[in-house]
Formats: structure tokens, sequence, C-alpha cells
């Protein structure tokens, strides 16, 4: 018995916040933006979309591409730093209108590494459990709600989103999806990338009204140089013996991504990237690449994708896939 990876499924929000429109908010330009980032334009959920609303729509088309019934669905893990609510979970809501109700449900917080976390742990819970045949792994962020629009530099860098993998049990031979993985987290950085006044330390109803603790505060200089390094590291150290089709970095910054391809010594048509369309979606951009590289027909059955990510904990890490 093996697991593979048996649908995958995207959503993005209509409405997209080009560069141009961001250069009415605050004092910046498409050049810097684009030249710094590689993004030119992200979207943004609608007032009233939630990040489960996204997360379904992702869930539901991983779902229908397996051709599954979502009561078959054993549990789902929603990666997100933007959860509807602390609690129920994410996954909660997601089954709730998936109609999955057998599934066991759960959320993690591993911020941009969260997908890749997300995977490791479905994965390794159904090999635990004898029961588990299909997990749903989403990563879901509704990230414009904790952007701080008048600071330019983080404004420019987040979009809304959200990814899915469907990973079922199976009889077909050399079917393993999981060819290797190394994650990891350091805690003596964990403020390097916070969002300060989002739980009991800074209880968000004694702020005022105007503070800006209900925003990402980010050391982004330093936060590139470490995950360039940590990224790269964890890439190799999955990358022994398998030949790569793929790399499907986390889309923090078109900068990172590129000085990650040196380091590993790939060619620019290995890499996939699509931040331009979606700026950083933290923990739902691998899943929404996945997706797109799989439905546009760059990687199919039995092609090696290598994934790698790096964020707030911190925390980074790699997974090498056969899909
Ligand atoms: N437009 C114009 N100028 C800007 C902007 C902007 N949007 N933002 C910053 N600047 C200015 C700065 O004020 C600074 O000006 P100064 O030299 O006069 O002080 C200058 O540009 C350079 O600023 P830096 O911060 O040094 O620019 P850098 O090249 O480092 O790029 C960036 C900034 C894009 C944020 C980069 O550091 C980065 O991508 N960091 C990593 C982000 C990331 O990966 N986050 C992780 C995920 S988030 C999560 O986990 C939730």
């Amino acid at each position: 018995m093996e697991i593979r990876i048996v649908g995958t499924g995207s959503y993005l929000p209509e409405k997209r916040l080009t560069n141009a429109d961001l250069e009415r908010m605050v004092q910046t330009d498409d050049e810097w933006i684009v030249s710094r980032t590689g993004i030119k334009e992200r979207r943004i959920a609608a007032p009233d979309q939630t990040t489960s609303d996204m997360g379904f729509e992702a869930c539901r088309r991983a779902v229908d591409a397996a051709g599954i019934d979502a009561s078959e669905l054993s549990a789902i893990i929603v990666a997100t730093s933007t959860p509807d609510y602390v609690f129920p979970s994410t996954a909660s809501l997601i089954e709730r209108r998936l109609g999955a109700h057998r599934a066991f449900c759960f959320d993690i917080s591993s911020a941009c590494t969260g997908f890749v976390a997300a995977m490791e742990l479905g994965y390794s819970i159904m090999l635990g459990n004898a029961d588990f045949k299909h997990v749903l792994v989403c990563g879901a962020e509704r990230l414009s709600g904790i952007v701080d629009w008048t600071d330019r530099g983080t404004c420019v860098l987040f979009g809304d989103g959200a990814g899915a993998v469907l990973l079922s049990k199976t009889d077909e031979g050399n079917a393993k999806c999981l060819l290797a993985s190394d994650i990891h987290a350091d805690g003596e950085h964990a403020e390097m990338l916070c969002l300060p006044s989002s739980g009991c330390k800074k209880p968000p109803w004694k702020e005022p009204a105007d503070s800006h603790e209900f925003y990402i505060h980010m050391a982004g200089r330093e936060t590139f140089k470490r995950a360039v390094v940590a990224m790269a590291e964890a890439a190799r150290n999955v990358v022994k013996k398998d030949d790569v089709d793929l790399v499907i970095p986390h889309q923090a910054n078109a900068r990172i991504i590129q000085a990650v391809a040196t380091r590993l010594e790939l060619p620019d048509e290995k890499v996939f990237m699509n931040i331009a369309k979606y700026g950083n979606t933290s923990a739902a951009s691998i899943g929404i690449c996945l997706d797109e590289a799989i439905r546009s027909g760059r990687v199919g059955k039995g092609d090696v994708v290598l994934t790698a990510s790096f964020g707030s904990g911190l925390t980074w890490g790699a997974l090498l896939l056969r899909l």
C-alpha cells in the first residue's frame, strides 16, 4: 500500500490589486516592486469572503479532480495564519461545507512553511492509521486582513488564495509520493516575522483601534537572507539520488527564489514561479503552484517535484514528491 497525490485544486479571489493601484495608496512604484520582488499584482478577497470560503473552493476542486466522494475523507488539515476563528478550526468549517462528515479536522500554524508541514503531517497520519485512506491537505490565507496598507515595506508583498492536495492510499506499485522530507524550526528568532496583537500576549481587544500591532511585522532584509540559506539547505538535504522535474519554491520573493536556484545550480526552466500574479500567499502558495503546474501539463504522473519553504517561527523545510 502506497500513498499518492490523486487530486489538486486551487482558488484565487477575483479582485486584482495591481502595482499601479498600490502607487495610489503608498509611496511606491511598479519598477521598485517588480525589481525587488517580482510581483506585478495580487488577489484580494471580497470583504465578506473568509479563509474557509477560499479553502473550501480549493478543497472541492481537489476532491472533484480525484473523483472521490467527500464523505470518504478521513481527515482535513488546513495550514493557515489567518483562520476564520482560533476555534473552531478552519478545517472543520470546510468539512461542513464539503459534507465530509467522517473526516477528523485540524489547523496548523506554521506560516509560510504551513503547506510543507501539513503535507508531511498528512502523510505521517496516513502511515500511522490504517483507517485513514484519503487525507485532504489545504493551505489557505486571507492575508489582506492582516496587512498594514499604509506600510510600503510589507503591503506590496502579500495576497489571498488557497491550494489543496488530496492524498490517497493506493495499491499501485512505485506510487509513493513523499520520497524525502526535511523540516525545521528555530524559535530563537520567532518574532522576526510576527502578528503582535493576535492572541493572549497582546489581546486585540486591549489595543487602540488605530494600533499597528494588528498587522504583519517583518524584518525584511534578515528574513530574506535566512530564507535563501535555509531553503537551499533543506532542498539539498532531500535531493540525493532522484532527478527533479520541477522545483516549486514558496513564492515569497522572486529574488529569494532565484538565489536559491543559483545555490542549487538549477536552470530557470526547472523552477516554477507565479509570484508575479499572486504575490506571497503564505501557506497557500505551494498548493496553488502545484495545482497550476499539474493542470497546465507542466508536470504529470510519475514526475518528481521538489518543494521548499521558509516562514515565521522561524520554520523551513523541503519535500521531494513523486506525482
Ligand atoms: N516601494 C519603494 N521603496 C520601498 C518599498 C516600496 N514598496 N519598500 C521599502 N522601500 C525602501 C525602503 O524604505 C528602503 O529605503 P531607504 O534605503 O531609503 O531606507 C529601500 O527601499 C530598501 O529597503 P529594503 O527593506 O532594504 O529592501 P529589500 O531589497 O530588502 O526588499 C523586501 C524588501 C522585498 C521586503 C525583501 O527584504 C524581502 O522580500 N524579504 C523577505 C520577505 C519574506 O520572505 N517574508 C517571509 C514570508 S512572510 C510570513 O511568513 C508571514
